[in-house]
């Protein structure tokens, strides 16, 4: 999508490009674990999210850890996907810095679901 010109400023930019994405929908009677199909997201050689998310940032997403540092760091709003900076800030989203990859919409989609159905230690 364009940005409307120079009137609407930096922020309607932003604001077209996190809806420019299509994340697909999981249907109901897929389950979706944390530990399985959540926290191994984080890992994975080619897209490993803790070679600078570890014990020494503030978001640590190592296994074993990542649920309470999502958690208690604030980086999820349970219920509510669109405004927890996990989701939003995703590479693929907007992810304050290019990493070099990027997590795609399957992958997203998981996180997006696990954040609406409440986020949960399961
Ligand atoms: C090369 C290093 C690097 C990699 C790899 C990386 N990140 Fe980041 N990430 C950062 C930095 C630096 C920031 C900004 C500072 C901060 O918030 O820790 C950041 C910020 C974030 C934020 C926003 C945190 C906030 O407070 O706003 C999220 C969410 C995030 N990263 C998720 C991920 C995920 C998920 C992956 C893997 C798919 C990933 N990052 C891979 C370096 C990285």
């Amino acid at each position: 999508m364009l940005c409307l010109g120079v009137f609407l400023g930096v922020s309607s930019c932003y604001y077209d490009k996190e809806f420019e994405i299509e994340i697909p929908d999981i249907p109901d009677n897929q389950e979706v674990l944390f530990r399985t199909d959540i926290e191994p997201l984080f890992s994975r050689s080619g897209k490993d999210c803790t070679q600078c998310h570890n014990e020494s940032a503030d978001l640590n997403l190592t296994i074993g850890n990542a649920y309470n540092s999502i958690v208690q760091g604030g980086y999820v709003d349970a219920g509510n996907a669109e405004g927890s900076l996990l989701f939003q800030r995703a590479p693929g989203q907007n992810h304050p810095l290019d990493v070099g990859f990027i997590l795609d919409v399957n992958d997203l989609a998981l996180i997006k679901e696990w954040i609406d159905r409440g986020a949960l230690n399961n």
